[in-house]
């Protein structure tokens, strides 16, 4: 695969005034309901976190009211740009900078948390520079620090599993014989939140033991892994159910 032509179209998708207005228009949402049950059972009001992926400003501007202080980063300047005016219209306290996930502009130990929701790992092309972000989201994080993602779950419906089955083995083959091809858990999307803009966006599809396998291997352990219904209806003792499109994880930096 062609990561950076992957990551280029990511941006240009992103930067595209349909995205813009719809992750804007999304910031008065604030915290999803599973990602604030995570928020409550993972943090402190006053620690510090780094957003990664922060789009228009939709958590970060949440979380700066709820107490923390939070950092915001995202590789597309237009999203930063709106971050930061959403952030001082409403009185936030929050800050942000434009970076990539793989290459944080931090001090190690620099935050209490870490932060990547909405699917801010799936977006990153190949497997070794997902394994990049969560060593940079590690090497931030104090001691003890946790980090909290959401990532699809590629287990979920059985178009998802059939897709793969298919796609997977061609894939592989095609890259045995020194094709640029996309790897196991890949796929495109041409719609991600609302918007109706031009163009594809790379996408993985993790099944929850290879986030388990990607989080050790970057030097995490996995604490707890819930699915969105789960956290909705309140059911935390059912842990890490697959039929669910939407998972998230919370993971502490091992030692
Ligand atoms: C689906 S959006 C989620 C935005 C925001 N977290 C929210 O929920 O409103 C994914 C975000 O991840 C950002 N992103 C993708 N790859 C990135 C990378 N390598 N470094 C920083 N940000 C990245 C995108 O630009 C996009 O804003």
């Amino acid at each position: 695969m062609n990561a950076e032509r992957l990551t280029r179209e990511m941006v240009a998708k992103y930067s595209q005034p349909e995205e813009l207005a719809a992750w804007r228009g999304i910031v008065a949402e604030g915290l999803a309901p599973h990602e604030a049950v995570y928020i409550e059972r993972h943090f402190r009001p006053g620690e510090r976190l780094l957003d990664i992926g922060c789009g228009g400003g939709r958590e970060s501007i949440a979380l700066s009211r709820r107490g923390f202080t939070v950092v915001g980063v995202d590789l597309v300047r237009e999203l930063v740009a709106a971050a930061a005016a959403g952030a001082r219209q409403s009185g936030a306290e929050a800050s942000y900078a434009v970076m990539n996930a793989a290459a944080l502009g931090f001090a190690p130990g620099r935050f209490d948390g870490v932060l990547m929701l909405a699917q801010v790992l799936a977006c990153i092309p190949g497997r070794e520079n997902r394994l990049r972000a969560l060593a940079e989201a590690r090497r931030v994080l104090r001691p003890g620090g946790r980090l909290v993602l959401t990532s699809h779950c590629r287990n979920s419906h059985w178009k998802y599993r059939l897709y793969f089955a298919v796609m997977d083995p061609l894939r592989r083959a095609g890259r045995a014989l020194g094709l640029p091809l996309l790897e196991s858990g890949d796929r495109f999307a041409t719609v991600i939140g609302s918007a109706a803009s031009r163009g594809r966006h790379y996408l993985h599809m993790y099944s929850r033991a290879e986030m388990a396998r990607d989080l050790a291997a970057a030097g995490f352990r996995l604490v707890e892994c819930h699915s969105r219904r789960d956290l909705r209806e309140n059911r935390l003792d059912a842990p890490g159910r697959e039929n669910d499109y939407y998972l998230i994880y919370a993971a502490e930096k091992a030692e």
